[in-house]
C-alpha cells in the first residue's frame, strides 16, 4: 500500500469561543501561518490523496480561505461529536477499499510527520492505531484503558470515567489512523449514550476490540507536538516552544545566536556557515544567509536572500530584497521588494530602496528614497537624494551610469539618465539627462542682501 490511499480528515468544527477572537481558531496564527495550514501542509507532507476539513457553524471565513486549496470541506452542523464529524465525512467521501484513514486536529498545528510514521505503518498493517501520550496531570482528555497483558482495550472520557480510570495518565491525543473501510463501519455504529450525548470517534476502539481488531499505540517525538490550541495563552505557548524548537536546529547548524529565545522564525530560514544572529530578529516567508552573515538587533527580513559576508544593522527592515557578498546594510535601513544589490555595496541610515539595482561597491549612506532605479558600479549617492520616479500616474526609471557623484539633496525626475562618471552639483533638481564625466547643477545664484536688517517686535 502507498502513502497514495491516503484519506486525512481534519477536524475543525468547534467553535473556538476561548479564543474571543472574530476570527475562527483555527484561522488564527501561529509562526505566521494559520493554524489549519500547518495542519494541511503535514498531510500535504504525507503525500495524502484527499483531505477532507470538517468544519462548522460560522466556518465561512474557513472556508473562504480554502477556497483555493485543494481540499474537500464538510459542513457539521451542529457539532455532534468527534465522532459525528467523522460520519459527515464518509456521507460524502465513502471510504476506499484499501485506503487508510488518519484524524487529525485543525487545531493542533505543530504535530510533525514523523510522529505519524508507526501509526500509518501500524493502520496499513490492519490495526487501529492511536497517538497518546502520558501526562502529569490528564485531567480532561480522555484516558487509554489497557488491560492485565498491557493492550488497549477502550478509551474512556474524562466526564465519564471513574475515579479509578482518572488515575489513568496515558491520555488520548485524539490522533488515530485505520483502514478507512473499518474505521467508517466503526464510526457508522456509534452512539451518544454517555455524559455528553455526543457521538464520540473514541468509542471505535472498543468497537475494534469487539471485532477482534489489534488496537496500537505510539507516543509523538515530543509532548508539545499534540498540544492543542484554545485559547490565547496555549497559542503563545505553543508558538515559544516552536520557536525554541528551531532556534536549537539553527545552532545544532552552527548558526550563533545572542539568544535562542528572542529569534522568530515565520517561515523557513536557511543558513550558510558561521552566520550571527543578534537579539531580536524576525524572519518571514523564504530567508536565505549566505556563510558570515552578521544580522544585529531588530532587522526584520521577509523573503530575502542576504549573501556571503553582508552585515545587516540594527533596526533594518528589508523585503524581498536581494544581496550579494559583503554588502553593509543599516542601522534603520529599508530594502522593499526589487531591492537588488551587488557586492560591497552600503546602504546606510533612513535610506529607502524599491525595485533598483546598485551596482558594485556603490554607496548611499544617508537619508535617500531609490525606486525603479539602475544604479552603476562605483556610485556616490550623496544624503538626501531622491528619485521622482511617479508622476502620480505612472513610474518611471532613472539610471545611473558607473562611478558617478550624486550630490547631496539631488532629485532625480525621471525618467533620467546620468552619464558614467558625471558630478552632480548638491541641491540639483534634474530633470533631464545628465552628461558622462561633467559636472551638472541646477541652483539658483546665492546672494547675500548686504542692508537686510532682523524685524524687531512691534509694540
Ligand atoms: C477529544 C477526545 C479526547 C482527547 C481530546 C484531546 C473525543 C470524544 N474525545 O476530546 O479523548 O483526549 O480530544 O484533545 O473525541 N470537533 C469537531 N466536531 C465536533 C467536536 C469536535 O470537528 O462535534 C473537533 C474540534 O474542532 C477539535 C477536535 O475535534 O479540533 C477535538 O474537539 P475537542 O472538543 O477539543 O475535544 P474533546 O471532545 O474535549
Ligand atoms: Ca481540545
Amino acid at each position: 500500500m502507498s502513502a497514495g490511499d491516503l484519506h486525512v480528515i481534519v477536524l475543525a468544527a468547534g467553535q473556538g469561543k476561548r479564543m474571543r477572537s472574530a476570527r475562527p481558531k483555527v484561522l488564527q496564527t501561529l509562526a505566521g501561518r494559520p493554524l489549519l495550514e500547518h495542519v494541511l501542509s503535514l498531510a500535504a507532507g504525507l503525500g495524502a490523496r484527499e483531505t477532507t476539513v470538517v468544519y462548522g457553524h460560522g466556518g465561512d471565513q474557513v472556508r473562504a480561505w480554502g477556497a483555493e486549496r485543494p481540499v474537500g470541506w464538510v459542513l457539521q452542523d451542529p457539532p455532534r461529536g468527534t465522532g459525528d464529524a467523522v460520519r459527515k465525512v464518509h456521507e460524502q467521501h465513502p471510504a476506499q477499499a484499501g485506503a487508510v484513514a488518519l484524524i487529525l486536529y485543525g487545531d493542533v498545528p505543530l504535530l510533525q510527520a514523523e510522529s505519524l510514521g508507526a501509526l500509518l505503518e501500524a493502520a496499513r498493517a490492519g490495526k487501529l492505531a492511536l497517538l497518546t501520550q502520558v501526562l502529569e496531570d490528564p485531567a480532561g482528555y480522555g484516558r487509554i484503558v489497557r488491560d492485565a497483558a498491557g493492550q488497549v482495550q477502550a478509551i474512556v472520557e474524562h466526564k465519564d470515567a471513574s475515579a479509578e480510570q482518572r488515575a489513568l495518565r496515558e491520555v488520548n491525543t485524539g490522533i488515530l489512523a485505520a483502514p478507512a473501510d473499518a474505521l467508517q463501519r466503526w464510526v457508522a455504529g456509534l452512539d451518544c449514550n454517555n455524559a455528553q450525548q455526543e457521538f464520540y470517534l473514541t468509542d471505535v476502539v472498543a468497537a475494534a476490540v469487539r471485532e477482534g481488531w489489534p488496537v496500537v499505540a505510539s507516543h509523538p517525538g515530543h509532548a508539545w507536538e499534540a498540544d492543542g490550541v484554545n485559547d490565547p495563552r496555549q497559542l503563545a505557548r505553543l508558538e515559544r516552544i516552536w520557536q525554541r524548537f528551531q532556534a536549537d536546529r539553527l545552532m545544532e547548524a552552527g548558526v550563533r545566536l545572542a539568544d535562542p529565545a528572542r529569534i522568530d522564525i515565520r517561515g523557513v530560514l536557511q543558513t550558510g556557515r558561521d552566520v550571527e544572529i543578534d537579539v531580536g530578529c524576525v524572519f518571514e516567508g523564504e530567508v536565505s544567509l549566505e556563510d558570515g552573515v552578521v544580522l544585529e538587533p531588530y532587522c526584520l527580513l521577509r523573503d530575502c536572500h542576504i549573501g556571503a559576508g553582508t552585515r545587516v544593522r540594527a533596526y533594518s527592515h528589508l523585503e524581498g530584497a536581494h544581496t550579494d557578498a559583503a554588502c553593509s546594510i543599516g542601522p534603520f535601513a529599508r530594502l522593499r521588494p526589487g531591492a537588488d544589490l551587488a557586492s560591497a555595496v552600503h546602504v546606510g541610515n533612513f535610506v529607502e530602496i524599491k525595485n533598483a539595482r546598485i551596482g558594485k561597491g556603490s554607496k548611499a549612506n544617508h537619508l535617500s528614497y531609490l525606486g525603479d532605479a539602475d544604479i552603476g558600479s562605483g556610485v556616490n549617492i550623496g544624503a538626501g537624494t531622491i528619485t521622482c520616479n511617479y508622476d502620480g500616474v505612472n513610474k518611471h526609471r532613472t539610471v545611473i551610469g558607473d562611478g558617478a557623484f550624486i550630490g547631496s539633496d539631488t532629485q532625480l525626475v525621471a525618467p533620467v539618465t546620468v552619464g558614467a562618471g558625471a558630478t552632480l552639483g548638491a541641491g540639483t533638481t534634474l530633470v533631464s539627462d545628465a552628461p558622462a564625466g561633467k559636472l551638472t547643477l541646477s541652483r539658483a545664484p546665492q546672494r547675500t542682501s548686504v542692508n537686510w536688517q532682523r524685524p524687531t517686535r512691534q509694540r
